[in-house]
């Protein structure tokens, strides 16, 4: 992908569905629901429009607050904003997923969200085929514009893919300097799914020597630069601050470019052991929450 001149919290990503993703947005996972109003409203006033919750952090309600104070007040309009939320675990099933997105819509309040995902796989439980149907189901009654999984790896995909004709539009997997996933990355690309990047500026990496010497040349700060490499990728990046100003800034990465040998270096990361590594669950084993009967 061919970077633009525009300003990255308006570049827009084409999904395999047709609708536009703004490929930079605002993650909210372990905010807390007034942290996740403060900086959805910051966010929104620096531009940004794409946020990204899910049930499971426990604040939608928060950042559909949030959402709807910017429109009451004129700031944005809704149709200009991106929001994503995901089915968390313990719904899984296919009247459970269209329930839990009732509920979710309500705590949003919201009549549809742009994306929908399945937060993990949960292979073990063997749910995840029907919740695709659920899934599929949702789109078509306009709840959910787009869906998509996240933490989902080749088997899982070939399954939800085959059974239903549907293909996600997103894979949101965990991608930063140290774990940069190219095989996940390369499976998605070649079934036309747009890939998501989770856990973007990673642990510890700020202090990576790479990292903070790039930062240095161009002036910027250590996140910035690596929300510089996740667009550089063509990936959709959602960076976390609860501090209003680290969300502007984040949001404010226009004024420079990485060089390919700069891209190729932070990548280099992955195979330095002091900063390789996941930050969280492995999606072939994770099993988080708990299954209903
Ligand atoms: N699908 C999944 O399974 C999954 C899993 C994990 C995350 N996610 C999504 O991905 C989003 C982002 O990942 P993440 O929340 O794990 O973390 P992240 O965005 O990679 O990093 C957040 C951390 O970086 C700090 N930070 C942010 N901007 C900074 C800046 N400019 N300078 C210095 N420090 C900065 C934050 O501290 P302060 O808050 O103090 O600024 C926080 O400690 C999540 O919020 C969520 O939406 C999805």
């Amino acid at each position: 992908m061919t970077e633009s001149a525009t300003s990255a919290t308006k570049d827009l990503i084409t999904l395999n569905d047709g609708h536009a993703i703004p490929q930079l947005g605002l993650g909210v996972w372990e905010l807390t629901p007034e942290e996740a109003y403060t900086s959805t409203r910051a966010a929104i006033a620096a531009g940004v429009r794409h946020i990204d919750t899910a049930a499971g952090y426990g604040n939608e309600a928060n950042v559909g607050r949030a959402v709807a104070d910017a429109v009451a007040e004129g700031e944005v309009t809704r149709d200009e904003l991106f929001i994503t939320t995901k089915l968390w675990n313990a719904d899984q099933g296919y009247d459970e997923a269209l329930a839990a997105l009732d509920t979710s819509l309500s705590n949003l309040g919201l009549d549809h969200v742009d994306l929908w995902l399945i937060h993990w796989p949960v292979q073990p439980w063997g749910r995840y085929v029907d919740t695709w149907k659920a899934f599929v189901a949702a789109r078509e009654a306009g709840k959910a514009r787009s869906i998509g999984v996240s933490n989902f790896f080749p088997e899982v995909l070939d399954e939800i893919i085959e059974a239903t004709g549907v293909t996600p539009a997103v894979n949101q997997i965990e991608i930063h300097p140290g774990f940069s996933q190219q095989a996940q990355r390369r499976d998605n690309a070649d079934r036309g799914i747009r890939t998501e990047s989770w856990s973007p500026l990673g642990r510890g990496l700020f202090d990576n020597p790479v990292i903070a010497g790039i930062a240095a040349e161009h002036g910027v700060s250590p996140a910035q630069v690596i929300i510089r490499w996740h667009l550089a990728q063509g990936l959709i990046v959602f960076p976390r601050s609860k501090n209003p100003e680290r969300v502007a800034q984040n949001a404010d990465v226009d004024g420079f470019r990485l060089t390919r040998e700069q891209i190729d270096a932070i990548t280099a990361i992955d195979d330095d052991p002091q900063y390789a590594g996941r930050v969280g669950g492995d999606p072939r084993t994770a099993v988080f929450g708990t299954p209903l009967a």
